[in-house]
């Protein structure tokens, strides 16, 4: 799909369908306006007779319009205009791409020139970018008769004359962010079978060679050597091998210490041994949804050519109950020195997440954070909306947050204080890896910045965002914008 910024009169572009926006109170766009007066008032008769009043999301198409070159006219309601913000705007170009008809390949929008409140036009192109993509995105299946790709192959944004440069550069912006959410969406979309641990280092070698990143993939007797006991130990019960994925962006400056990315990546989790109960145990192939979000980033950032040092590392194994599998009560000796009594075998990500974040230390890292869909409590504590956000730095978390509202992909600060260390106390070692079903989500985090406490760092739990379960199933490419824009922010912050 290709996207350009332009400038001009609706009625003259010559597209498959124009969309132009009505706000409540039947209040027209200048664009609506102005295709209302060439028409002969077309569009006030619609809105006379009912058909379309303004209403967020809802959508009309008209055809044939006196004197308007394109043959449809796609009117999409925007809400109250004192409401009307980049989260509108955004619900209102998905609406319009849902409702296109599937023959549809060339779109100009005009819902880039309306005042949309605390935006600009970069981040207003960036965001259509973004939000088309999305809308429009459909799973590579594996269907011997594969559903038709949308025809949609040319989408102009038009603006005001002198918004252009900046929609441009918001366009590239945008497409960057798309490209990583989309490869986050297609790596948990695969079935476990073909996205396994080894399937995911050679996605990791092949954006290497894409994008000149420095990548090293660690096998079994590597990570061994390394004495990665607590990874190990959860990769035991597979026969596939695990894999210890670590890429590098080396585009800042060299003494710059760079931001260190952990994503969990349990390509399948049965629970183990605490075996899962059967029912939608299908979505755990999307237990490798953080490994995803650090390739989709590290895509997005390749794409930026983002001046920044970002290492990304990924432990990736399957979570599986063979014969060689660790069972309740086995004690496991992390790389950190420190024992954990593993309770339940399903509480496996933060046994294979602790042992990577120990290795990120050798990085001197200005900032660590890993993704992990960790904790089924912390979908909830906060469903599906917000990611889940725990820090050892307050300042941390607020840029995480910060570009969490920016990108539209938000988190949640939850509290990681010491008053729930002491769930996890073991008698038989350092720690147990489960704290109990209170606070389910915060114990796991605590779990964690056991072995963070050389760094500054931050934890996304994204349990509730990555993915969607019922009839729209399927990844989200969370939390890859939040953190596309986190380092965005960062590589700004420096450059100054
Ligand atoms: N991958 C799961 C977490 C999960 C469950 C994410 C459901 C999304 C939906 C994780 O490995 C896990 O199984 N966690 C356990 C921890 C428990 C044993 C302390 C959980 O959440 O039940
Ligand atoms: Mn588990
Ligand atoms: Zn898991």
């Amino acid at each position: 799909m290709e996207f350009s910024i332009k400038t001009g009169n609706p009625e003259k572009q010559r597209s498959d369908c124009l969309i132009v926006g009505i706000f409540e109170g039947k209040k027209l766009t200048p664009a609506a306006q102005s295709l209302d007066k060439t028409s002969g008032n077309a569009l006030t008769m619609a809105i006379k007779v009912g058909d379309i009043t303004g209403k967020l999301g809802a959508t009309l198409i008209l055809r044939a319009l006196d004197g308007v070159n394109s043959p449809r006219v796609l009117l999409v309601g925007l809400g109250k205009q004192s409401e009307f913000g980049e989260k509108q705007y955004r619900q209102a170009i998905r609406a319009a791409f849902k409702a296109l008809p599937d023959v549809v390949s060339s779109v100009s929008v005009f819902l880039s020139e309306v005042p949309v409140k605390k935006s600009s036009a970069q981040r207003l192109a960036a965001g259509a970018v973004e939000t088309v993509l999305d809308a429009t995105y459909r799973i590579n299946s594996l269907k011997s008769k594969p559903a038709k790709a949308t025809a949609l192959k040319q989408v102009g944004i038009f603006v005001a004359k002198s918004d252009m440069k900046s929609a441009e550069a918001g366009v590239a912006q945008g497409l960057a962010i798309a490209a990583g959410v989309t490869l986050a969406k297609n790596l948990g979309n695969l079935p476990p079978n073909i996205c396994t641990p080894t399937y995911l280092a050679d996605q990791a070698k092949q954006l290497a060679k894409d994008y000149g990143f420095k990548v090293e993939v660690l096998e079994r007797n590597n990570i061994e050597k390394l004495g990665m006991g607590s990874f190990l130990g959860v990769a035991k019960g597979s026969s596939e091998p695990p894999q210890l994925i670590v890429l590098q962006h080396n585009k800042g400056k060299s003494k710059q210490k760079p931001i260190v990315l952990v994503g969990k990546g349990i390509t399948f989790d049965t629970g183990g041994i605490s075996l899962k109960p059967g029912a939608d145990m299908d979505e755990m192939k999307y237990d490798m949804c953080g490994a995803a979000s650090v390739l989709g980033t590290f895509k997005a950032i390749g794409e930026l050519d983002l001046p920044l040092n970002v290492v990304g590392i990924v432990p990736a194994c399957e979570n599986m109950p063979n014969g060689h599998a660790i069972k309740p009560g086995d004690i496991l000796t992390s790389m950190s020195g420190q024992t954990i009594e593993v309770l339940n075998t399903d509480a496996e990500g933060r046994l294979i997440l602790c042992d990577a974040l120990t290795y990120a230390e050798r990085f001197e890292p200005s900032a660590v954070v890993d993704i992990a869909t960790l904790t089924g409590a912390c979908v909830i504590a906060l469903g599906a909306h917000p990611s889940g956000l725990f820090s050892n730095q307050d300042a941390l978390a607020k840029e995480l947050l910060a570009a969490g509202e920016t990108s539209h992909d938000r988190a949640w600060h939850m509290p990681l204080w010491d008053d729930y260390q002491n769930q996890l106390d073991s008698n038989f070692a350092d720690m147990a890896n489960i704290g109990g079903r209170a606070g389910g989500s915060i114990t796991a985090a605590c779990f964690l910045s056991r072995f963070t406490k050389k760094y500054h760092w931050a934890h996304l739990d994204i349990a509730g965002t990555a993915w969607k379960s019922g009839k729209e199933k399927g990844g989200t490419g969370r939390p890859v914008p939040l953190l596309t824009t986190f380092l965005m922010q960062r590589a700004a912050k420096l450059s100054k």
